[in-house]
């Protein structure tokens, strides 16, 4: 379905957008990405390896208005990934994500509206948007009640394109994603995505810190699975102007992902720890997502087993730790 469309994506060069960029180049369209490589973030070049001649790369930063003017204009579609994604490095700072989640995106939205108001949007957002939750699983229609800077500048990035969606006919998808895991990640630190970061302590044979009792619960999606969704919900028309989760309903406990890393990486260990107390003040407790929405629109739920998504991403980045570590 992608197949001569002219795709933008911001933050290409990071996780999801990298294994995004390779599926649409698969399926014959041209893409072009805006990655402005912040250092620390999750932009690298090694996750485009397999199609880097056959991608456009910008190097711009999303709120540099002249450059999104002029790369925005000849797309059919946008998938807006760019932005500060570290909700633990929010708390301390938090002009990167107002910069880049809200700024930037009111950059993207302006260029088109000017240049190209006919324009598909797919914006990811994140569960964190929810906050703490009061009932489980977690639905669309649940209270908004951002923990931190990171969760709220999405939220208003979220409600950005509502309004120009209702106010000047600009058509988007808004999701808001879960956990994502897999290949292509960041994995420097243990600030970013918590799943990639224990499978690294995994492969180091560093022992894994779990903070509480491990019990708290959460949903994972492998980023292939994660990559279907926002393709689909790309083209269907229904789905201009709405809000889906991307995340899967049967939850694991913390404990359970830990021990089932160690099980098929082959060796590793881990300990309980207290949280910090700036971990404490950020954590919404157990969340899974209620995904019956997506389900009904597009038809999708995840479909790679956790075992699966596992050992596919722990054989990638033993591969290519060098890229990585
Ligand atoms: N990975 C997850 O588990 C997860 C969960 C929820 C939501 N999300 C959202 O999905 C999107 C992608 O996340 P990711 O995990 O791929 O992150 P990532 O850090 O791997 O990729 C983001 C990319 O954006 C680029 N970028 C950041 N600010 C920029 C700017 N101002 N201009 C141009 N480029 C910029 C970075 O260089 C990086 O390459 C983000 O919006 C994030 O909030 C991710």
């Amino acid at each position: 379905m992608f197949a001569s469309k002219r795709i933008l994506i911001t933050g290409g060069l990071g996780f999801i957008g990298s294994n995004l960029a390779i599926r649409l180049v698969k399926e014959g369209a041209y893409v072009t990405i805006v990655d402005s490589m912040i250092s620390d973030y999750g932009g690298n070049l090694f996750n485009i390896h397999p199609i880097k001649k056959k991608v456009h790369i910008n190097f711009s930063d999303i709120t540099d208005k002249n450059a999104m003017e002029y790369v925005i204009r000849d797309k059919d579609s946008i998938f807006h990934l760019a932005g500060q994604v570290s909700h633990v490095l929010s708390l301390t700072n938090p002009f990167p994500d107002i910069d880049y989640n809200i700024t930037g995106t009111a950059v993207l939205l302006e260029a088109c509206r000017k240049y190209n108001p006919q324009a598909i949007i797919v914006f990811t957002g994140t569960r964190g948007q929810y906050g703490s939750s009061i009932k489980l699983p977690v639905d669309e229609t649940a209270h908004t009640n951002p923990k931190g800077i990171y969760e709220l500048t999405n939220l208003t990035a979220e409600k950005m394109f509502k309004v120009y969606y209702e106010n000047h006919g600009i058509r988007s998808v808004l999701t808001r994603l879960t956990n994502i895991y897999g290949p292509r990640a960041q994995m420097k630190s243990n600030k970013y995505g918590v799943v990639n970061w224990f499978i690294r302590q995994a492969i180091s044979n560093e022992q894994i810190s779990l903070f509480g009792d491990g019990l708290i619960k959460r949903d994972v999606v492998y980023v292939d699975d994660c990559v279907d969704a926002l393709l689909s919900l790309a083209q269907r028309e229904a789905c201009y102007g709405e809000i889906f989760n991307v995340g899967d309903d049967k939850p694991w406990t913390f404990k359970q992902i830990v021990s089932k890393i160690i099980e098929l990486n082959g060796y590793g260990s881990f300990k309980f720890t207290p949280f910090s107390e700036e971990r404490k003040k950020q954590e919404p407790g157990d969340f899974y997502s209620d995904i019956s929405k997506i389900s009904a629109a597009i038809g999708w739920k995840p479909t790679t087993s956790f075992t699966k998504g596992l050992r596919k991403t722990i054989e990638f980045y033993k591969k290519y730790k060098e890229f990585y570590w």
